[in-house]
């Protein structure tokens, strides 16, 4: 028997997606690409890092950044995410936050941490690919979420079957892969279901600082907060990431729940990694503190415009029958195209032709449906190249 024939059950279900074979051929030259979800590097605050790593590396500070170091995280990071939680509507202490190498971490250990067996996820549909593949390995049957849809809690509850209702899991702003935001009644409908479903709610907040415009919404777990007075009284899990502001490079992101959960997630880490890496977190905690403040106002003029533009060029250039979302932050407008027209053969097409890329829809749905959507990012492409992919794409759309 060769050794593949021994992996467990849940290795069947991890499975390499056709579109990656697509997506390489994204390193062609002239590729207008609209596929990855990926900051635009141009606008790193990469001097901010290069002084931060000097620092860190200089004869005071070498013997603590290059050390091993506790599992919860730096201890000033920490402090300072329990001010930029507050600034956003969550009290907690620095014992409610433990520092996840990215938040894909974080989604594995939740998966880890909630799923037996059988037991069930509730995520949108269509969802955030890479936490249907951190859930996915844990075995779990995956069920719709619709916030303010009219399944009542006991409907969840029988389509769960034997298994038991875990937690529901959701971007509320500006999710991938759709940019849509998740209203404030929407948001309180959601604390109403998971109450009665005596669940937990895992809010992602990946792109959460990321809004163009209009009026930010408190956070889920503000939300149930203000509920219910003390954060250890709170099912809501806020997973935080520094991928989308500062550098995905670096994988630093956060936890903050409630402290058992916390605890919990702390043996977990010490299990799986012992901890983030020491001079990843010292940075990350210098280049916040230095010009955090700055920095998201100019990356929401930036990402703002190039909104702007995608959503203009749309309008100019994509035939009738084609819809799409109008995100007010993020880094996606998701595309809903005419019944029959499928995403991957789209993508294969104009790929061939036009040399513009995106991803197809189908991938971010659990159950294989949604087959005429695609994804498109604008955060790393100028202006001028998004008008021009886009209208390079509704001349394929034409055709
Ligand atoms: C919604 C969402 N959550 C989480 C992540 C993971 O980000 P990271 O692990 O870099 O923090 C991503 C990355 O694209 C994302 O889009």
């Amino acid at each position: 028997m060769s050794t593949h024939e021994l992996f467990a059950t849940r290795a069947s279900r991890m499975k390499a997606s056709e579109i990656r074979e697509l997506l390489k051929l994204l390193d062609q030259p002239g590729i207008i690409s609209f596929a990855g979800g990926i900051p635009d590097p141009a606008l790193f605050p990469a001097e901010g890092f290069a002084t931060a790593f000097q620092a860190a590396l200089s004869p005071q500070m070498q013997a603590q950044a290059l050390q091993y170091s506790v599992s919860e995280g730096y201890v000033p990071l920490r402090e300072w995410l329990v001010d930029h939680m507050r600034e956003i509507g969550v009290e907690c202490g620095i014992d409610n936050i433990l520092i996840t190498s990215g938040s894909q971490q974080a989604l594995d250990y939740l998966g880890k941490l909630y799923l037996s067996p059988g037991d069930t996820a509730l995520v949108g549909w269509p969802t955030y690919l890479g936490a249907l593949a951190a859930f996915n390995a844990y075995e779990p049957r995956f069920d719709q979420l619709s916030i303010v849809g009219n399944r009542g809690a006991a409907e969840y509850v029988e389509a769960a079957g034997e298994g038991a209702v875990k937690f529901a899991y959701l971007s509320p702003d500006f999710a991938n892969p759709t940019g849509e935001t998740v209203d404030l009644r929407g948001r309180e409908a959601l604390l109403d279901l998971t109450d009665e479903l005596n669940c937990a709610v895992i809010e992602d907040g990946a792109y959460q600082a990321l809004r163009y415009d209009g009026v930010a919404i408190p956070p889920v777990l503000a939300l149930e907060l203000a509920r219910k007075g003390s954060i250890e009284e709170c099912r809501t899990i806020y997973c935080g990431s520094f991928s989308k502001t500062l550098s995905p490079g670096l994988r630093v992101g956060w936890v903050v729940a409630s402290k058992p959960v916390i605890s919990q997630l702390v043996l977990m880490k010490q299990a799986a990694d012992l901890h983030s890496a020491t001079i990843n977190q010292m940075a990350i905690d210098q280049v916040a503190r230095a010009c955090f403040d700055t920095h998201i106002p100019m990356l929401r003029r930036v990402y703002g415009a190039r909104r702007d533009a995608m959503l203009q060029a749309l309008q100019d250039h994509m035939p009738d029958g084609v819809q799409w979302t109008k995100p007010e932050g993020g880094m996606f407008i998701w595309m809903t195209l005419p019944v029959g027209t499928d995403g991957a053969d789209l993508l294969a097409r104009a790929l061939e032709t036009v040399k513009v890329a995106f991803v197809p829809g189908g991938a971010f749905f659990p159950d294989g449906s949604g087959t005429n959507t695609i994804r498109l990012s604008f955060s790393n492409s100028d202006e001028d190249t998004i008008r021009e992919g886009i209208r390079r794409l509704g001349e394929v759309l034409r055709t």
